[in-house]
């Protein structure tokens, strides 16, 4: 029997996302919007994209096999696997069994766990689900596996620029760097209709853009408050924004973001919290009587709120940002996409500080919680953990496509989805060595895939 794990959370880390993009200043022209309606309007640089040869399970494919591997974890010290997506290929058979092939050779078949689904929450389910067992009676002492694997694709109008795709892979287990603390999470669960996919024909989900903007700002406000509450039962003093050293954000696009954290301070104020200065009392004076709906549409207060947020934004938040910018949202991965941006821009510095992290997924769920970062021991150390997944390079190495192209994959796409019978190009010379992709569709809906091999079975540089 295993001894009482201590600082669960996450010990090893790595992202993947298709090398194929687009600018959003491209995307922008080629739409006919405004100019900066994408970049500063929504605040998105790039947007990923799978091509014909991707899709969910060879990007959860990649991710898997490469942190085993860069790590070198033993597939038979996996008791856990979970997926998080809400990118549907089959109405029954989860990405997990796909993800088993992995496992095959190493005779382990002996791996719990099957698929969550709630819009882009479902990753973080997979991963609460995965910290519980391993601090549960039920733990055999081997490793948890969380794998958030989404394509976000979207009809042509104005959401398609808030697209992206990746998949992320953790490992779960005692003794981590970056630990949770379990005591202080706050969650909001909800039936709203603001972003689903009721029609199983298609890809695309339905949306209230503007309705999903609001139920995201709700749920970041009951999240907040009952995290805060938490927080002065355990440790008899009130929680402000100064308690913690980030906030990490599921990021449907930028803006978003700087919205949510300039809110968070909105409710410092009302609490009445002690971090919230003078200066800043002042200028949320005139919206101390707002109701609660009031304040959701309140375009003034949203302008203050960010203006007074902005220096906390630089230092809490901004280092959390690069990879969505890039990639756009990438649904169950974007929370933890956000979070290997701030691993990637501040690694050296983030032993002993506190992260807020806050998921959100239409329907609606979500919950905020709280991780502490640890330096770690090789290999599961933060610098290790940011040196492994090598963000820059893997940037770096992408290819822009053209509107046109990317218009003419998205129309490919809607005929490819539900269908059978059919091959793709099996051009993979986009892709890095090591990458999983999609070669058929059989006439009975069976997916086969391929690894492009490199010359000397090694890695590329930064994959
Ligand atoms: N230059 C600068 N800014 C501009 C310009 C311009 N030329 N034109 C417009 N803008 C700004 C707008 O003022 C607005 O910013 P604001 O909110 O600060 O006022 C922003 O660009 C967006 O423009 P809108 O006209 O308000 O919105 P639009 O109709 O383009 O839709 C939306 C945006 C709702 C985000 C849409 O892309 C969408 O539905 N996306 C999917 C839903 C989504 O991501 N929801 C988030 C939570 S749920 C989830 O994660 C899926």
């Amino acid at each position: 029997m295993a001894s009482q794990p201590k600082n669960v959370g996450i010990l090893a880390m790595e992202i993947y996302f298709p090398p194929t993009c687009i600018q959003q200043e491209v995307l922008e022209a080629h739409d006919g919007a405004s100019k900066g309606k994408y970049t500063i309007g929504l605040g998105q640089d790039c947007m990923a994209f799978c091509s014909e040869v991707e899709d969910v399970i060879s990007m959860s494919l990649t991710a898997v096999s490469w942190l085993l591997q860069k790590y070198g974890v033993d597939p038979k010290q996996i008791g856990r696997l979970e997926v998080g997506s809400e990118t549907v290929l089959d109405k029954s058979k989860s990405i997990k069994t796909f993800l088993m092939k992995i496992f095959e050779k190493s005779g382990n078949a002996d791996i719990e766990g099957v698929d969550s689904t709630n819009a882009c929450y479902g990753g973080t389910a997979a991963l609460l689900n995965c910290v519980n067992w391993v601090e549960s009676s039920s733990w055999d002492g081997r490793y948890g596996l969380v794998v958030c694997t989404d394509s976000a694709v979207y009809a042509d109008g104005p959401a398609r620029p808030t697209g992206g795709a990746a998949a992320i892979a953790m490992l779960i287990g005692p003794d981590a760097p970056i630990a949770f603390e379990s005591k202080l999470r706050g969650s909001h669960m909800a039936h709203v209709y603001d972003f689903y996919k009721p029609n199983l024909a298609s890809e695309y989900p339905v949306v209230d853009g503007k309705l999903s903007q609001t139920c995201y700002l709700m749920a970041l406000d009951s999240c907040y408050e009952t995290l805060c509450n938490k927080y002065e039962k355990l440790e008899g003093k009130q929680f402000s924004i100064s308690d913690a050293d980030y906030f990490v954000f599921h990021s449907p696009y930028n803006k978003l973001v700087q919205k949510s954290f300039a809110r968070l301070l909105f409710n410092d104020f009302v609490r009445n919290a002690s971090s919230i200065d003078e200066a800043a009392k002042e200028k949320f004076a005139p919206f101390a009587s707002l109701t609660g709906d009031e304040s959701y549409s309140s375009r003034d207060l949203e302008k203050v709120a960010q203006q007074v947020a902005k220096p906390f934004y630089d230092t809490k938040v901004q280092p959390a940002t690069l990879i969505p910018k890039q990639i756009g949202n990438m649904y169950t991965a974007s929370l933890y996409a956000a979070f290997a941006s701030l691993l990637h821009n501040k690694n050296s510095s983030l032993d002993g500080k506190r992260v807020m992290m806050f998921s959100y997924g239409s329907g609606s769920t979500a919950t905020m919680f709280s991780l502490r970062l640890r330096k770690g021991q090789q290999p599961f150390s933060l610098s290790n953990i940011a040196t492994v997944m090598n963000v820059a390079e893997k940037l770096k190495s992408r290819h822009e496509l053209p509107p046109e192209k990317f218009v003419e994959l998205m129309q490919l796409m809607e005929h490819r989805y539900g269908a059978k019978d059919f091959v793709t190009s099996k051009d993979c010379s986009l892709l890095a060595p090591g990458s999983y992709y999609l070669t058929e569709v059989d006439s009975m809906y069976r997916r086969f895939y391929s690894k492009k091999e490199s010359e000397d079975g090694k890695l590329a540089n930064g994959h």
